[in-house]
């Protein structure tokens, strides 16, 4: 295990309107009252849904933070659809995951363009949770590893930080993504830890060891507590499991 203090992340993705998120966030609330989580717990909500769910966390004193699911780098202007990063600090929003594998096969996200947010969230102060991981065709080449560092590569190009904690990295392998099919802890293992070599080279040494490198991929809490006994594993990135308020509260008490 290692020393950093251990992240649970939800990805809700696109689940949940206004009032459904509300009621959800509320729960969570209710079912992490009873002790005060050890782990870091991020919510990423919908873009529509990030206001409600900051009421919760404000009015009901709720232990976890806001985070989004996507955000633009420009800072205002003529981009149709598009999020700044100071629309996400307006309500509230400390974290932003980018990169995820949805993004880059659905919407054609480019390792420029997480590039270039990557940055965007830094200069605001938002906690990029940058997401990276191998396709199902890669891992059984065995080009796994090096596919996902030089990913990492391309998204930090430029990018140097003072705090390690102003950057948070998910491991999620694509084939393990909503299947139920989990990588092994040492499968994690095994790519966390060049994750963290890379940080290293790209950010130095220090920083790298405290930088936070999650799992995500069919999580649960049946098999989180595996993950998080890895030395590089440092939390979770939960998808379908953070839908259901006593599962993600369950994963948040086993971290
Ligand atoms: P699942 O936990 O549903 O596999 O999703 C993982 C994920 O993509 C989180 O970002």
């Amino acid at each position: 295990m290692s020393s950093r203090k251990h992240l649970i992340a939800g990805n809700w993705k696109m689940n949940e309107t206004y009032s459904e998120g509300v009621v959800l966030a509320q729960e969570l609330a209710n079912a992490l009252s009873s002790q005060k989580p050890e782990a870091d717990v991020v919510v990423c909500p919908p873009f529509v849904d990030l206001k409600g769910v900051q009421g919760v966390v404000e009015f009901d004193n709720a232990p976890f933070a806001l985070g989004a699911q996507n955000v633009y780098w420009e800072p205002s202007g003529a981009f149709t659809g598009e999020i700044s990063c100071d629309m996400l600090k307006s309500v509230g929003t400390t974290y932003c995951i980018i990169g995820h594998s949805e993004r880059r096969d659905y919407f054609h996200e480019t390792d420029a363009d997480i590039n270039k947010k990557c940055k965007a969230l830094l200069a605001a102060g938002i906690i990029p949770i940058l997401c990276c991981g191998e396709a199902e065709d890669v891992r059984d080449a065995k080009q796994h590893v090096e596919f996902v560092v030089a990913q990492i590569k391309a998204a930090l190009e430029g990018v140097s930080i003072k705090d390690a904690n102003e950057l948070v990295i998910a491991y999620e392998p694509i084939w393990a993504i909503g299947t139920g099919k989990t990588a092994t802890p040492e499968d994690a293992e095994e790519v966390c830890a060049a994750i963290r070599e890379t940080l290293a080279t790209c950010l130095g040494a220090d920083i790298a060891e405290g930088v936070r490198v999650l799992y995500g991929g069919s999580a649960k809490p049946g098999n989180i507590a595996g993950f998080l006994e890895k030395e590089n594993v440092d939390g979770a990135l939960v998808g379908g499991a953070s839908l259901v308020a006593s599962d993600f509260a369950e994963m948040v008490n086993r971290a």
